[in-house]
């Protein structure tokens, strides 16, 4: 691939697919106004933690084909082609802030000097490409130096973060929306050599596909978090109702896993901001807005369940395993432990934690937990554990030596991660989400089956 392109902002976005289109064989120059994030990059240091990224980021330096710049006059001019990816944060209203998706757009209009394709793969409200159409063709008014033309193709990004490198390298699909044929069709290319279909729509279709995904999955969660929780009041199980679901291809297993609901940068910010696009169209979302609430009391039921299951005694202490938002990510960013452990501490219960990466980020956000440089001394002396995170190394432990840690024998699987059964078996009193087990005598007597009707008014 011969194609020149610069990539706005070297966050998490832009940083993995910069590095790998540059992989791919395309001259990618990364841009950031943070001088001490570039510096750090040209010495190879990632500022973020992704597996497989600096496998592919050292060579793709090495052979020239990755450049790192904080000058945007050498980033935009000469290229075939400029990515935005930069930052569109949640506004205190739930809607999305696109301010730094615009001023790219006039930098490019303000710097560029001859026809480029523009690609957004920031996440924005429907709409946002044509006001970044708008944004660049006003900077290019104002100059009397170039007769320079854009297109702007949205692309939007289906990354998840701990697995981005392969999600990029094999994607389930491509989309490209522009009302530009020929703009959509170099966007295209810059994919060539990967084995998936690409799709090619208008732009604001483009731009909504990718709402609409991140809430139908959002969806699938909250939906399986619901009957989780009614699993629990009849005495089924989840994690074999999942399965059973999942078995027809038309519903399909992936993302029905039952917990403590969804957290990280993406999810619940894409959900309000879809309800918050919707209602500015005029539309009032019932599907989204049921979504949003279900997750939210997800994480309050859990917490209620650890505290009226541990006995009334003053100086409880519990022992967290994982506070990431899920693992293979140091993100801390709307992590339900975080919600999850100030209930916890507002009940007066003692928390100590053990995250293998994110308890530096964790610091910042979560307040007065004894952080811990082990599962063991997260544990020891605990009258509980409390698993977040479904980190490897937890599924790992030896749960024998786990229960001499532990004064008491007690844990609560907020991710349905361990294997219930063994522990059980091992003396544990396993508590998990939707498995109907801790409520087990209660619902064998069957009360809802031999209920009276009750009378009708
Ligand atoms: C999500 C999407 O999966 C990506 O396709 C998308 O590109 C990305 O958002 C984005 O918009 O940038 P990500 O937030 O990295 O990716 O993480 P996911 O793996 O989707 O997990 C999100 C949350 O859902 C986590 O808290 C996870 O624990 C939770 N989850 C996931 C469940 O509670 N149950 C499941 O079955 C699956």
């Amino acid at each position: 691939m011969d194609k020149k392109i610069a990539v706005m902002g070297s966050g998490y976005v832009g940083l993995v697919a910069g590095t790998c289109l540059a992989d791919l064989g395309a001259q990618v120059t990364l841009f950031d106004v943070d001088e001490e994030k570039v510096a750090q990059l040209r010495r190879g240091k990632i500022p973020i933690y992704e597996p497989g990224l600096e496998d592919i980021l050292s060579p793709a330096v090495e052979s020239g084909n990755l450049n790192f710049t904080t000058n945007e006059a050498e980033a935009l001019t000469g290229q075939d082609g400029i990515i935005i990816a930069v930052g569109t944060p949640k506004r205190a209203d739930g809607s999305c802030d696109i301010q730094y998706v615009l001023s790219a757009a006039e930098m490019i209009g303000a710097n560029i000097e001859s026809d480029t394709v523009v690609i957004n793969k920031s996440t924005v409200p429907v709409g946002t490409g044509e006001l970044v159409y708008k944004q660049v063709n006003s900077a290019l008014e104002e100059r009397s130096d170039t007769e320079a033309k854009v297109e702007v193709v949205s692309n939007p990004e289906f990354l998840r973060e701990g697995s981005a490198v392969g999600d990029f390298m094999e994607p389930d699909r491509v989309i490209v929306g522009s009302e530009d044929g020929s703009a959509c069709d170099f966007t295209a290319e810059l994919y060539s050599s990967l084995d998936c279909p690409v799709l090619k729509t208008g732009l604001r279709t483009a731009e909504m596909i990718k709402y609409a995904s991140n809430a139908f999955l959002a969806t699938k969660i909250s939906f399986i978090n619901e009957i989780s929780n009614v699993c629990e009041m009849v005495g089924a199980d989840v994690v074999e109702v999942a399965e059973g679901m999942g078995l027809d291809h038309r519903i399909n297993r992936d993302f029905l896993g039952a917990g403590i609901g969804y957290g990280g940068s993406c999810f619940p910010k894409d959900t309000e901001a879809l309800v918050e696009i919707a209602g500015q169209a005029g539309y009032q979302s019932q599907i989204l807005n049921s979504v949003i609430g279900v997750n939210h009391a997800q994480r309050k039921r859990f917490a209620r369940k650890i505290v009226s299951t541990l006995p009334e005694e003053e100086d409880l202490q519990v022992g967290a395993l994982g506070v990431a938002f899920k693992p293979e990510t140091d993100d801390m960013r709307e992590a339900p432990s975080i919600d999850i452990i100030h209930d916890l501490q507002a009940e007066g219960i003692e928390v100590s934690a053990y995250d293998p990466i994110a308890m530096e980020n964790a610091r910042q956000v979560i307040r007065d937990v004894d952080w811990a440089e082990s599962p063991e001394e997260a544990l020891r002396g605990m009258d509980a554990l409390i698993l977040f995170t479904e980190w490897d190394e937890f599924l790992e432990l030896d749960y024998k030596k786990v229960k001499e840690w532990l004064k008491r024998p007690v844990i609560f699987d907020g991710r349905n991660c361990l294997p219930m059964e063994e522990l059980i078996e091992m003396g544990f009193d396993y508590y998990g989400v939707g498995r109907g087990i801790d409520r087990l005598d209660e619902i064998l007597s069957y009360r809802y089956l031999f209920a009276e009707p009750k009378e009708k008014d």
